[in-house]
């Protein structure tokens, strides 16, 4: 019996174009879903550009537009660059669309009534010369155990402490260089720290990598917290009902995008059932690719508010490693942080599918992209090997065949 699959890769920032970086998450996925449809399963691939946060809003800024033309515009890109690459999404949808803003109230209404979610007044840096209360990234100050200056506001880069911005020493904010002031506000948290068994449940469920499973055990082993799902204005998302101002933190509607891109997909095509796949004892599998970088968000906040508003959890979460050019990190300075524009302007886009399919396995190891073994299997492999037999089958299918293949053949008299 067919199989009948959802499958997503996470969902690009609409801040800056696709990156091969971001390649290796999207030709895994596609990969693995153009294998699944081959074997006859039903199966489909959804995604959606991230659009929503203070980064997207400060970049709209800097360009004199409004944040809706900045996302617009880059979803578009991105989708440009994904097909050039192959990557077939069923459907390739938006953060900022109406069926995500009509599941994500959803969402938080029901967790609501579950009694998931309270309010709690925290501190927070405000800029008095932009007027607007400042995420941590954008407080820089002295790490206040190591002392090593332009640090951000939730971490040291330098020792690897982690604090809150209140104890950074003498803090600026980055968008107007001014020191900020403290200022009280209301935020709205998701009771975390409840779903500890469930998770540990899931977990196991999920048959996950031992690669994710030791960093949820260390998790475990730490303690969940309670998780501040709010932001206050002017923050470009969705507003929380029943609040002036405030909004939904980014990363509580990020994921709620696959579920979006799906119900606009199944609202279109008249199915699949929406809510055959997402009630809590859907039979279905769901499965989300993602980068070793955004496991949390995936493993820990994304099934438990599902679990909290009475949804389905996923069947399993696959993480991937990072991108190395030449054993080194991407770099601007190297010349090694390559646009997906750059690369199908001068190379053939299926090239670094293989590659990378060729290189990927199971795990969360990072994967090095090294030039010369770059040109090496491409010329061994795939010139070499696979254009060889098609090129040697040209030959006698032209000399004894007439150039025709057997579907034609079947035709003859
Ligand atoms: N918007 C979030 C995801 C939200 S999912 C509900 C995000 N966006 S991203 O654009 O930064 O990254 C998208 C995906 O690409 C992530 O899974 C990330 O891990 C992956 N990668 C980004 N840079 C990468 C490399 N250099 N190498 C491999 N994967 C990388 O995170
Ligand atoms: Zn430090």
């Amino acid at each position: 019996m067919s199989r009948k699959i959802v499958v997503t890769s996470a969902l690009p920032y609409a801040n800056g174009p696709i990156h091969i970086g971001h390649l290796v998450e999207y030709l895994q996925t596609d990969s693995w879903v153009s294998f699944q449809k081959t074997c006859g399963n039903q199966c489909f691939y959804f995604c959606a550009d991230d659009t929503h946060g203070t980064p997207i809003m400060i970049k709209a800024r800097q360009e004199g537009v409004k944040p809706e033309e900045l996302v617009t515009r880059i979803a578009a890109e991105h989708l440009d660059d994904l097909t050039a690459f192959g990557v077939a999404f069923d459907n390739f949808h938006s953060t900022h669309s109406d069926e995500n803003e009509e599941l994500v109230s959803h969402i938080y209404l029901a967790l609501r009534e579950r009694g998931h979610i309270y309010t709690k007044t925290i501190e927070q840096a405000y800029d008095e010369q932009e007027n607007m209360f400042l995420p941590d990234r954008f407080v820089k100050g002295t790490c206040p155990r190591c002392k090593s200056p332009d640090q951000y506001g939730d971490a040291c880069e330098v020792c690897g402490a982690t604090y809150s911005t209140n104890d950074l020493i003498e803090p600026t904010s980055v968008l107007s260089d001014t020191p900020p002031v403290w200022r009280d506000s209301e935020h709205y948290f998701f009771k975390l720290s409840e779903f500890g068994d469930q998770l540990r449940t899931w977990m196991r469920d999920a048959k996950l990598h031992q690669n994710i499973t030791s960093k949820l055990e260390e998790w475990f082993e730490a303690g969940l917290q309670d998780w501040d799902i709010s932001r206050d204005a002017p923050y470009f998302g969705f507003r929380i009902p029943d609040t002036q101002d405030k909004y939904f933190y980014v990363w509580l509607d990020a994921p709620v995008g696959y579920l979006a891109s799906f119900l606009q997909y199944c609202r279109q095509h008249g199915e699949p059932d929406f809510d055959a796949y997402w009630n809590a004892d859907s039979e279905f599998e769901v499965y989300h690719f993602i980068g070793k970088d955004i496991v949390y968000f995936h493993t820990l906040f994304w099934p438990a508010v599902l679990a909290g508003a009475g949804m389905r959890t996923p069947t399993s979460v696959f993480a991937h490693g990072f991108l190395t050019i030449n054993g080194k990190k991407m770099s601007k300075s190297r010349g090694t942080f390559i646009n997906a524009r750059t690369f199908r302007d001068n190379l053939d886009p299926s090239l670094l599918r293989y590659y990378y399919a060729a290189k990927l396995g199971s795990g969360m190891d990072d994967l090095d992209l090294n030039l010369d073994d770059f040109i090496a299997r491409v010329n061994s492999d795939l010139v070499g090997k696979l254009v060889n037999i098609a090129s040697r089958c040209a030959g006698f299918i032209s000399k004894r065949f007439a150039g025709r293949l057997a579907a034609e053949l079947d035709d003859e008299p």
